[in-house]
């Protein structure tokens, strides 16, 4: 068998249950690690945890919600008591409402920044301890293009929650270098997921295949991203070979946030 290159470290992946983060929490697992898998449908990480062990590695699913404080404590110390460590930290889970800003109810506004900010604030406020006490750690943001470099209408909290991500990246880096603790963020373009496939419907489109071939020609790179592309840079930041990388934000868009006109 090949090198596996995170072999014997024990990540929590956030949002494993589809799109991005399932990928992530199996190509992980692919690499040797020990994956804990966090997201709040308990039935799908199930059958992910089923089907990582099942090919021999090693997952474990837990439900809890990232917005809920005691929810993310209390399920990091069951990740402790079990495994000991916490080496990797994949803050993905995310939602993306998309509304007009004079229409958006501010429970809108509150329940973006509860998961795409305060989500990744529990996680890893959650997870430092340990990583400190060891001086090793990986934390990974999966934020996005949208907020940080680019926009569209109707996200204006999500892009609040994602360019936040960022800034918070940049000084935890700075806080933790000392501790040999590195911490990056991933900005995607667009991604074949569910999240990006729901959004469809709203923008006019009856057949989502449709929606995505069409959004893919505008792409220099002529299609959206994979999850497997996805989780390689991913796999990339959780592993030695990226020790010299810390807050850092990682374009993977296909080339589309340096176009001046598309198409
Ligand atoms: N798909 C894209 O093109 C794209 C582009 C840029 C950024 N992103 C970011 O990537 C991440 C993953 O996106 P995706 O496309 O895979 O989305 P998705 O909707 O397909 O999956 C999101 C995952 O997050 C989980 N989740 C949502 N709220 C949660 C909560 N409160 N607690 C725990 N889990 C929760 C969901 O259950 C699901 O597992 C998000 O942070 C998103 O903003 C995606």
């Amino acid at each position: 068998m090949e090198r596996q290159i995170l072999k014997d470290r024990v990540a929590i992946v956030t949002g494993a249950s589809r799109g991005l983060g399932e990928g992530i929490a199996k190509a992980f697992a692919r690499e040797g690690a020990t994956v804990a898998l966090f997201s709040r449908d308990i039935q799908r990480l199930q059958q992910h945890e089923k089907d990582i062990k099942d090919l021999g590695q090693k997952a474990v699913a837990f439900k809890v919600d990232v917005a809920d404080v005691g929810q993310v404590n209390q399920t990091v110390e069951e990740v402790l008591k079990l495994f000991g460590r916490v080496d990797i930290l994949v803050n993905n889970a995310g939602i993306a409402p998309s509304m007009p800003f004079v229409e958006m109810p501010d429970e809108v506004r509150d329940s973006v920044i509860d998961v795409n900010l305060k989500g990744v604030w529990n996680c890893t406020k959650a997870v430092l301890p340990s990583m400190i006490k060891h001086k090793y750690g990986k934390i990974i943001n999966v934020s996005s293009v949208t907020g940080p470099m680019t926009s569209s209408k109707g996200m204006t909290v999500y892009s609040a929650s994602k360019g936040a991500v960022s800034g918070f990246t940049r000084s935890l880096a700075l806080e933790m270098a000392e501790h040999g603790i590195n911490v990056n963020a991933i900005c995607p373009g667009s991604f074949d997921t569910p999240m990006m496939r729901s959004v469809a419907k709203s923008r006019g489109w009856d057949s989502e295949d449709d929606y995505i071939r069409e959004l893919g020609k505008e792409i220099p790179l002529g299609r959206l991203g994979t999850i497997e592309e996805m989780a390689d840079l991913t796999v990339f930041l959780a592993s030695d070979s990226s020790k010299y990388i810390t807050g850092v934000e990682i374009v993977i868009d296909g080339g589309n946030i340096i176009q001046e006109h598309k198409g």
